[in-house]
C-alpha cells in the first residue's frame, strides 16, 4: 500500500473571524495534513498575480528601488461594475472586507511587500508572505472607509437598484460593498509606507491593479515638471505591466512629459491563451504543489490583521456612506488615498494600446 495521496480543495468563506477560522482550520487539521490541504484564493491563480514574484525577483532594475526610500505608497485596487444581484443573501452576511480585502487584496500585498524568498519551494515562498503579515498590525477604524451603493436614477436600468434594493439583502442592512483602508507594514523595507487597499462592488468599471508611486526626483532640474512615477501592474482586464514615466517631449522641445514603459500582453503575447485561475490552481492540486494556495498560519495572520475592525465595525453598527451605482465610490476614500500620502495629478491616463 501507501500508494496514492488525498488532497483536499477548500474554498472561502474560511470562517468570519480569527475565532472561527481558527476552529475551521482545527477541525481541517483533525482531518487532514497541511500538506493536504489546497486553500484556494483564486487571485493566486491570475496570471499577473503570479507574475509579482517573477517581476520582482526576477529583475536586476525593481530591486533596489523596492523600499521606503523610493516608493511613497502602494495602492492595490479591485473594482467591480456590478452590484450582488441575488448573490446578496452570502454577500450580506460578509461584506467586502471579508469578500475581497481580507484574502484577494491582502494576498496581493503579500508579494508586493515580501521579502524574496530562499527559493521558489512553496514554503520558503509562504513562510516570507506570512513573515511580513506578522509587520501588519490591526487595521483602525480611523483608517477605514466604508460605503454601501445606493440606486442610481439617471443610471441604466441595473443601476437604477441599490444595494438594499436587492430583494436577497435583508432591509436596513448596514453591509459595507466598497471598503478603502491603510495598513502599514513596520519592518525595515517599508516603515511609513502607506498601504492602501480599497475595493467595491456597483462602481464605474471593472479593474484590479497594483501600484506603486515612487517620490519625487530629487532636485528636479526641470522646474518641477517632472510627475511621479509609477509602476502599475494590471491583473485584469487587459493584462499589462506599465511605468508611468517621464519623457523629452518629442520634436522640438526639451521639455518633459508623462509617457509610458508599456508591456501590454495584448500586443506582446498575441496569440498567447491565459488560463482561468482555477484551471492552473486545480492543475496545481494534481501536481501537488502549494505554492499558490493559503498556509494555516498565512490565514490566521490575515484574520489577526482584520478581526479587531470587523468586531468594532459590527458592535458599533457602522454606517456606510452611501454612493451611487456606476460612481467611483465615496468621495471619503479619494480624501484617504490624500492623506495616505497618494497624489493623483489628473494630467495622465494610460490608454491600452491594444485597444487603440
Ligand atoms: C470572489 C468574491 O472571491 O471574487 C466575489 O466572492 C467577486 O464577490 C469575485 O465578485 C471576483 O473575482 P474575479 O476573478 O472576477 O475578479
Amino acid at each position: 500500500m501507501g500508494e496514492g495521496w488525498n488532497r483536499v480543495i477548500v474554498e472561502k468563506p474560511f470562517g468570519r473571524d480569527l475565532a472561527s477560522s481558527d476552529a475551521l482550520s482545527l477541525h481541517l487539521g483533525g482531518l487532514f495534513r497541511e500538506d493536504q490541504i489546497y486553500r484556494i484564493d483564486h487571485y493566486l491563480g491570475k496570471e499577473m498575480v503570479q507574475n509579482l514574484m517573477v517581476l520582482r525577483f526576477g529583475n536586476r532594475i525593481f530591486g533596489p528601488i523596492w523600499n521606503r526610500d523610493n516608493v511613497a505608497c502602494v495602492v492595490l485596487t479591485f473594482k467591480e461594475p456590478f452590484g450582488t444581484e441575488g448573490r446578496g443573501g452570502y454577500f450580506d452576511d460578509f461584506g467586502i472586507i471579508r469578500d475581497v480585502m481580507q484574502n484577494h487584496l491582502l494576498q496581493m500585498l503579500c508579494l508586493v511587500a515580501m521579502e524574496k524568498p530562499a527559493s521558489t519551494d512553496p514554503d520558503d515562498v509562504r513562510d516570507e508572505k506570512v513573515k511580513v503579515l506578522k509587520c501588519i498590525g490591526p487595521v483602525e477604524l480611523d483608517d477605514v472607509v466604508l460605503g454601501q451603493y445606493v440606486g442610481n436614477p439617471d443610471g441604466p436600468p441595473e443601476a437604477q437598484k441599490g444595494y438594499l434594493d436587492d430583494p436577497t439583502v435583508p432591509p436596513g442592512s448596514t453591509t459595507a460593498t466598497f471598503a478603502a483602508a491603510i495598513l502599514r507594514v513596520a519592518n525595515e523595507r517599508w516603515d511609513g509606507v502607506p498601504f492602501v487597499l480599497r475595493c467595491g462592488k456597483a462602481l464605474n468599471e471593472r479593474k484590479a491593479e497594483v501600484r506603486l508611486q515612487f517620490r519625487e526626483v530629487p532636485g528636479d532640474i526641470f522646474g518641477r515638471q517632472c510627475k511621479r512615477n509609477e509602476l502599475v501592474v494590471r491583473v485584469q482586464p487587459d493584462e499589462a505591466v506599465y511605468t508611468k514615466m517621464m519623457t523629452k517631449k518629442p520634436g522640438m522641445f526639451f521639455n518633459p512629459e508623462e509617457s509610458e514603459l508599456d508591456l501590454t500582453y495584448g500586443n506582446r503575447y498575441k496569440d498567447v491563451k491565459l488560463p482561468d485561475a482555477y484551471e492552473r490552481l486545480i492543475l496545481d492540486v494534481f501536481c501537488g504543489n502549494q505554492m499558490h494556495f493559503v498556509r494555516s498560519d498565512e490565514l490566521r495572520e490575515a484574520w489577526r490583521i482584520f478581526t479587531p475592525l470587523l468586531h468594532t465595525i459590527e458592535e458599533r453598527g457602522e454606517k456606510p456612506i452611501p454612493y451611487l451605482y456606476g460612481s467611483r465610490g465615496p468621495a471619503e476614500a479619494d480624501e484617504l488615498l490624500k492623506r495616505a500620502g497618494f497624489l493623483y495629478e489628473g494630467t495622465y491616463r494610460w490608454v491600452n494600446p491594444h485597444k487603440l
